[in-house]
């Protein structure tokens, strides 16, 4: 949702925000723009339409300079719209959503600003620039005052050279240091290879850069004594041979489950056992994909540790009232990390006395920094919008944690747990079923709908399935569960409508079989995908590697996510920025 960098840097400043911008580029790719502040304290902007790449071409002169790839909010993706945003001696550049710009605007224009764009940001640096007597600082601490919602903000002044002023509220952003260079950025990945140490920002703050100097500041101008730590190896995105992002991040999948599942190895959960012992009720939240995750964990768990588990969608969690309150353990989680519904749920839960259960994919983001325990996922940077390895790891992490709340709860391991360290090789042996499922994409590409059914913790895996195919493939897809299909859905079943099946639960492969039958009966046609040889006859069969049943998910997914990847890319189409899209949803 949008990415900020700024940068101050004697030697090639320009070519150091081009390449932290492209690695931004999966927050938004709507357009793309550099301001850079020249010695002779003149602001030169190169703004485009479209990708980062369009900014190429000879160096714009400065040492000081902002950059932003844009997902749009207000105003449609263009030249006008595309940021940086330029007022009087200013330019700024903004991540997130002004709730009260039109208000704001109305009075700019009242007191005759007029404006380039449609865009909220807009209002910001015209506002900074007429609070503006002389005191950079002061003129951006001012502004944001005023301002309603969510922003991280760097702006330009060019009374000011070789300086970055920085605001953030409810928008991530991160300080980093390099070698000879100072940062501010939306996300530590793109500071990979560029800065040695970062530091997050927390609401609130202020980023005051003056050269290789980086201060953080409280609204009154006091300086906030910071600690930055070493940025990690695992933060780098997997290495892209040839090919999408999706399929080297699809590739990654045994990788980043080794090393997830090492780091919580050495988790101490001792901490969280009284909470997690004692749980009246075990609640989790998220969004997308890591909603799936959660959904598989709170069936395992509920099954398991006999307890009630709630999952709910981040973004409908606090609109309920939910009956969340001290005793209570809240799970959320979150790839990046920053998706603001997810954030505003776990800031409620917290409100109400919850314990916070954080699993993640980003060590310094704002989630890990609000719960009370933090699990990592080591999969890696995911920069392909649709999520993979993310949601492999994520499975890993809750699986581990449900096994240590049984553990809590009855002093012994559930079965499964020692099988956890099966998990990588097998999902490397599911990469045997590529060949085949491309063959499936090809017969299948001038499709335009599918059904995905499961039953038990297969229809979690089933809606996942779902999700990509229409997420990057655009195509109707759907899932429900495979009972359910002849309470209404079957009605869309037609000659060589594809429906799929996922049937790794023993005790009701049979009864999915069924479902699949009925819908095969009526034309469909239909593919299955079980560790198990069942009679059934569907027309496409997809043998997985077994592990134990309550693990299936973390493998049975993989061929789903491959087909995805497939049939958008038969379909002619980019797996890793899909339309309308963006990776990390930091509005609400
Ligand atoms: C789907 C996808 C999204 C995310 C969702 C939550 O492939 O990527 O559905 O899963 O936006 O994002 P995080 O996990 O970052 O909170």
């Amino acid at each position: 949702m949008c990415g900020i960098v700024g940068c101050v840097a004697k030697e090639d400043c320009y070519g150091k925000l081009l390449s932290a911008l492209e690695k931004l580029e999966y927050r938004g790719y709507d357009s793309a723009g550099i301001a850079l502040l020249s010695a002779g304290g003149k602001i030169a902007v190169r703004k485009k339409k479209g990708a980062v790449a369009n900014l190429f071409g000879a160096p714009v002169a400065g040492s000081a300079g902002i950059g932003h790839t844009r997902w749009a909010t207000h105003g449609k993706p263009s030249d006008e719209n595309a940021h940086p945003h330029v007022a009087g001696k200013f330019a700024l550049v903004h991540n997130g959503i002004v709730e009260n710009f039109a208000a704001l605007k109305a009075e700019l224009c009242a007191a005759g600003e007029t404006f380039a764009s449609e865009t909220d940001s807009e209002v910001i640096v015209k506002l900074i620039a007429r609070l503006y007597r002389g005191d950079f600082f002061g003129a951006v601490q001012a502004a944001c005052e005023r301002l309603e919602g969510a922003y991280a903000v760097a702006v330009l002044c060019e009374d000011f050279p070789d300086e970055i002023v920085c605001a953030k509220r409810r928008s991530p952003l991160i300080a980093g240091a390099g070698c000879g260079a100072a940062y501010v950025c939306s996300d530590v990945p793109a500071l990979c290879g560029a800065a040695a140490f970062v530091c997050p920002v927390e609401d609130g703050e202020f980023v005051h850069i003056r050269g290789c100097e980086i201060c953080f500041k409280r609204a009154d101008g006091s300086a906030v004594p910071k600690v930055f730590c070493r940025l990690a190896e695992e933060e780098k995105g997997a290495e892209r041979a040839a090919g999408s992002r999706m399929e080297a991040e699809i590739a990654e999948i045994p990788r980043g489950l080794s090393r997830t599942l090492g780091w919580l190895r050495a988790c101490d959960f001792a901490p969280a056992a009284r909470a997690l012992r004692g749980a009246g009720r075990l609640f989790t939240v998220a969004c997308g994909t890591a909603h799936h995750a959660a959904l598989a964990f709170g069936n395992l768990l509920a099954r398991e540790a006999r307890i009630p588990v709630l999952c709910e969608t981040a973004s409908e969690f606090r609109y309920g009232d939910p009956l969340i309150g001290a005793g209570d353990v809240l799970v959320a989680v979150s790839q990046s990390g920053e998706t603001a519904d997810t954030l505003e749920a776990v800031r409620l839960a917290r409100e109400r006395g919850a314990y916070v259960i954080a699993v993640t994919n980003a060590e310094h983001s704002t989630l890990a920094r609000l719960a009370d325990l933090p699990l990592r996922t080591l999969a890696g940077a995911e920069v392909a919008v649709a999520a993979t390895k993310s949601y492999n790891c994520q499975l890993l992490a809750l699986y581990y944690l449900a096994a240590q709340t049984v553990f809590f709860k009855r002093a012994a391991f559930p079965a499964w747990f020692p099988a956890l360290e099966g998990a990588a090789p097998a999902c490397e042996r599911a990469f045997g079923c590529f060949e085949q499922v491309a063959d499936l994409a090809e017969r299948l590409r001038e499709k335009p709908a599918m059904y995905y059914i499961g039953r038990g913790t297969d229809r979690f895996t089933a809606a996942e399935g779902a999700l990509k195919v229409r997420e990057i493939a655009y195509l109707f897809a759907e899932s429900c569960p495979a009972g359910e299909l002849k309470h209404g859905t079957l009605a869309l079943v037609e000659e060589g409508f594809p429906v799929f099946a996922v049937a790794t639960a023993r005790a009701l492969a049979a009864k999915t079989a069924n479902s699949l039958a009925e819908a095969k009966a009526r034309g469909a046609f239909t593919a299955l995908f079980s560790q198990e040889d069942f009679a059934g006859g569907a027309d496409f069969s997809c043998r997985l590697p077994a592990l134990p049943e309550a693990l299936m998910p973390l493998v049975s997914v993989i061929p789903l996510q491959y087909f995805a990847c497939r049939m958008c890319l038969l379909r002619g189409f980019d797996p890793d920025r899909p339309r309308n899209l963006a990776k990390s949803v930091t509005v609400e």
